[in-house]
Formats: structure tokens, C-alpha cells, sequence
């Protein structure tokens, strides 16, 4: 996809932060936009926003209430967005949240809600969508994190989610590729989103020392960089040097990435004499 004009786009979790930032700018560039959120207002307040940022008049800019974790509301709202829209030509998934918390302190029902929004989420906009995307071809992309592809402490609910939605998208992309759908995934560092407001209230200090030095980034830069990423068809997007440096001594020396978190954590607990 190289231009975005006249597109359709739909956006799970359109409605604030790297979701909304990824709409603006879609809404820029001559797209029509859909959103799906679950609080109404915050829905009706971000497709506000969006309308300022069209390119012209003849954009539609729409929104659904929707809890994607639940399988048959998604079901009956993606119908009725398709039928009210037309077949998306991007889909953007965008819903997702974090508690980060230590292993003891995160119950079965918190591991079982991240799963059901973060992945289940995905997996549920996916194959409700994805029969008619087949008809014309398009594109996917499914946020998952840095914490997608390298463990860090504090994260193993939301760690768990953010590794399956890379699994998932990459068989899903050998699968549609006789279809004409590309399947992304973008994986943003610690961004300055109400929902990374929301995360530090819980985040355990070991936590903060690993993520200390990164810069934080803003959304509108990761949306940026998204939409440069759908126009390049980069498969893992990776939104800034950090996280690409990450990522690659992750993957060639893995004990080298453990060794530096080592050390912040146990700066941390020896502090507390632990
Ligand atoms: N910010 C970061 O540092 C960061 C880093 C890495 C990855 N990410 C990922 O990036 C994505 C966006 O994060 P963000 O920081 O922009 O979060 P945000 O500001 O909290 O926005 C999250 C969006 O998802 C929606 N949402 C949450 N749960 C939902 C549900 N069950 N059904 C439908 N919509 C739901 C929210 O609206 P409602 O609450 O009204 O439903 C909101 O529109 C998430 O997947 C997050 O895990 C964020």
C-alpha cells in the first residue's frame, strides 16, 4: 500500500493515544476512517479530532462501541461496520492495555483479561474480517511491543500476550499472501500515551531501571513511522534505534540483552537489601 488516499481503514483501539495518532494522520493523508473503542465518549471526542484532521470534506470519518474481547460483539459490529463502510482496505489493531505487576501479585482473572483483549482481541477482529478482506486484498498490522519479543520483568501477563500476536501474525502472513493481505506488526517502544500514564501506576521499580535510559517516544512519531512501514511492507516494524538494537542483540546474543537487564534489576533490590 503506498498511498492512503480513499482508503478504508478501521482502527480497534482508535480512540486514544498510538491508535488515534495513527487515524490523524491516516485522516491526513485522504483516508476514511472507522474506530472501535469501548467508552462512547472518548469514541465520539476522537472522531471529532479525526474530522479536523481530514484532507477534505468527502472523508468519512465513523466509530462503534466495541469490547474486543468479546467474540460475538466483535462479530456483529465488524458486520454492521462493513456493511455501513465498505471492506476495510487497512486494518490497524490497536486495542491493548498493560498492568505491569510482579508475577505474584497478578491473579488468574488479570492474566486471563490482558489474553482476552490483547491477543484474543486480534484474533477475534482477524477472523471477523478477514473473509472480506480476502475479496480485495489489504493489509493487517497488530501492535504487539518491545516486550513482544524480549521478556522483561514485571510483564509475563502482558509479555505472554505481546509474544502470541507475533506468532499469530506471522503464520496469519504466510497464510493471506495467496490472498493479496500483508500482515504486520508493530512493536513501539515506551510511548507517551494515557495508557503508558495508566501502566506506571503499577510498575514495579525493577521495571522503570530497565526502561530508565530509553527515550520515551510520542505517538504522532509512531504513527509516522507506522504508515512510512505499511508504505515499505516491513514485516516486524520497530519504531526507534533502541528498539531495533534490542531486537537484534536479542536475537544474536541473548544472554548479552539478559545480562544488561540483570543489572538494573539487581541495582534495584540490593538498594533494598534483597
Ligand atoms: N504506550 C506504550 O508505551 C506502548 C508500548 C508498546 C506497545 N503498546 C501497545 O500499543 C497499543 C496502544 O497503546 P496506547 O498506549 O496507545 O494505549 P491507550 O492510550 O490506552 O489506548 C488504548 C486504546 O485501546 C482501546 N481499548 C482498550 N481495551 C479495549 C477493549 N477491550 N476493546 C476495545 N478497545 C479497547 C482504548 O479505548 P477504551 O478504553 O475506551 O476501550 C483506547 O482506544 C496497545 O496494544 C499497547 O499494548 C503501547
Amino acid at each position: 500500500m503506498k498511498e492512503f488516499n480513499g482508503k478504508i481503514v478501521f482502527i480497534p483501539g482508535g480512540s486514544s493515544g498510538i491508535g488515534l495518532s495513527a487515524a490523524k494522520l491516516l485522516a491526513s493523508e485522504g483516508a476514511h476512517v472507522m474506530i472501535f473503542a469501548r467508552n462512547n465518549k472518548r469514541l465520539e471526542e476522537a472522531a471529532a479530532v479525526i474530522g479536523q484532521s481530514r484532507e477534505n470534506s468527502t472523508q468519512r470519518v465513523g466509530f462503534l462501541p466495541l469490547d474486543v474481547s468479546d467474540n460475538a460483539a466483535v462479530k456483529k459490529t465488524m458486520a454492521r461496520a462493513v456493511s455501513d463502510f465498505g471492506a476495510p482496505d487497512l486494518l490497524i489493531n490497536c486495542a491493548g492495555r498493560a498492568y505491569p505487576r510482579y508475577f505474584a501479585n497478578i491473579s488468574y482473572e488479570q492474566f486471563d483479561e490482558t489474553m482476552r483483549i490483547n491477543m484474543y482481541g486480534i484474533w477475534n477482529t482477524c477472523s471477523a474480517l478477514v473473509p472480506c478482506m480476502k475479496e480485495h486484498g489489504g493489509v493487517i498490522v497488530n501492535t504487539s511491543s518491545m516486550v513482544g519479543f524480549i521478556g522483561v520483568f514485571g510483564y509475563t501477563d502482558y509479555s505472554a500476550s505481546k509474544f502470541a500476536i507475533v506468532g499469530f501474525s506471522e503464520t496469519l502472513k504466510s497464510e493471506l499472501k495467496r490472498y493479496d493481505i500483508r500482515v504486520q506488526v508493530l512493536c513501539p517502544p515506551d510511548t507517551d500515551t494515557p495508557g503508558f500514564a495508566e501502566e506506571n501506576k503499577t510498575k514495579p521499580e525493577e521495571t522503570k531501571a530497565i526502561s530508565a535510559s530509553a527515550k520515551l517516544m510520542s505517538p504522532d512519531d509512531v504513527a509516522r513511522v507506522l504508515l512510512r512501514n505499511i508504505r515499505t511492507g516491513t514485516f516486524m516494524i520497530i519504531p526507534n534505534l533502541d528498539g531495533k538494537f534490542t531486537y537484534i542483540i536479542k536475537r544474536l546474543f541473548p544472554r548479552l540483552a539478559e545480562f544488561v537487564m540483570d543489572m538494573s534489576i539487581r541495582k534495584v533490590q540490593k538498594g533494598r537489601g534483597r
